[in-house]
């Protein structure tokens, strides 16, 4: 049976206690959904940052009402080491997602970037190591990449940051490992690569480019490509990162704790291909929308060219295998913004 398989039904069998921070936000969100239909009882932090209650709502909706009386919401601040405090006690697992996320941002903001992200992450180390937790699993970012020009990226190597955002990230790993050394607290990080799926923010001068072209060509508005359209990513459909989230929390491999992985699926699409696909996807289902062309604009600062993870690792060490490919997962997220946003 495949490592995940097997997990999802052990959870069933033997129901743990997880902490999901930043659970009204993206990630956050869809490892609640994930988590509450494996019958799991969570815990989740939020402060509302860019999280949004919707989200909340919507996952209430999707499950039982005796799983959603599982779950126990508590509003605070990671910037506060006793609301980190409150929300680890009695917990098992933490999935540690919240963080203010965008490159543009953490150039504009760089000290509320800092302190959400490096800050509240210590903080989150700190309540998880006094309460004992098992593990501290948390977001990375491929970000850490920076300037490093090796493609596919694998996780020995990585280079110079080139935003405050992934300056942020690093110090993240950089703080796990030392937690490992110091007081022996299992860590590991997920450097996810753009994560796209139901529940993300497509409004916002921050929006994720999936989110943000889907809502611009439903509602009849330019799609702006910074740059010439060739660069490229390696897109990452959310339920393989809830898989990802979930063998790294109960992993019993010791060789793959206090180590950090690439979560992606391994393939690269580039802007021209996505908005291509995004624009025959929509229009598959709403034939009345007209076959514009996107509008090119300078490319962005703090963005790398191109990005392509190399997943053995993952797959080695955690049994990961991602479930959906870009075009399985862009069918699901077309699907759900087709629903959603007007
Ligand atoms: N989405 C991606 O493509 C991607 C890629 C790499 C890494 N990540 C990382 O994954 C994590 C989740 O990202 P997301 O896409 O779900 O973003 P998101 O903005 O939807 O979710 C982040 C959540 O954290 C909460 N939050 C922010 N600051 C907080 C604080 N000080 N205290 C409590 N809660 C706070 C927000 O309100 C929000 O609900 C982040 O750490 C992000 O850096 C995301």
């Amino acid at each position: 049976m495949p490592a995940y398989a097997k997990l999802q039904a052990d959870l069933r069998a033997a129901p743990r206690t997880w902490l999901v921070t930043g659970v009204a936000g993206f990630i956050g969100s869809n490892l609640l959904e994930t988590l509450l239909k494996l019958d799991q009882r969570v815990v989740g932090l939020d402060n509302f940052a860019t999280g949004k209650r919707r989200n909340l709502a919507a996952v209430e909706k999707l499950v039982t009402p005796a799983q959603w009386n599982a779950f126990t919401f508590v509003e605070g601040d990671i910037g506060s080491p006793a609301a980190c405090a409150r929300a680890c006690a009695g917990v098992d697992y933490v999935l540690h997602q919240a963080a203010l996320g965008s490159v543009p941002r953490s150039i504009q903001e760089p000290l509320a970037s800092h302190a959400a992200n490096v800050t509240g992450f210590i903080n989150m180390l700190v309540a998880a190591r006094d309460a004992k937790v098992r593990r501290f699993v948390y977001a990375s970012s491929s970000a850490i990449y920076g300037d490093a020009p090796e493609l596919p990226k694998a996780e020995a190597k990585i280079g110079q940051p080139l935003s405050p955002y992934a300056a942020t990230k690093a110090m993240n790993e950089i703080y796990a490992g030392v937690f490992a050394r110091n007081y022996g607290q299992q860590t590991i990080g997920l450097r996810y690569f753009n994560v796209f799926g139901p529940r993300q923010d497509p409004d916002g001068a921050y929006a994720a480019v999936i989110p943000k072209w889907v809502a611009a060509v439903l509602r009849h508005e330019p799609v702006l490509v910074n740059g010439d359209g060739e660069t490229s990513r390696d897109f990452c459909y959310i339920a393989n990162v809830v898989q990802a989230n979930l063998l790294a929390a109960t992993t019993t491999n010791p060789a793959a704790v206090n180590q950090a992985y690439n979560v992606a699926v391994g393939a690269r699409t580039t802007l021209n291909e996505l908005y291509a696909a995004i624009l025959a996807g929509l229009r598959r289902r709403i034939p009345a929308l007209p076959e514009t062309q996107p509008v090119y604009q300078d490319f962005r600062a703090g963005d790398v060219r191109h990005s392509l993870a190399d997943i053995s690792k993952a797959q080695r060490l955690l049994g990961y295998a991602p479930t959906h490919q870009i075009g399985e997962g862009l069918e699901a997220a077309l699907d759900w913004y087709q629903q959603n946003v007007g």
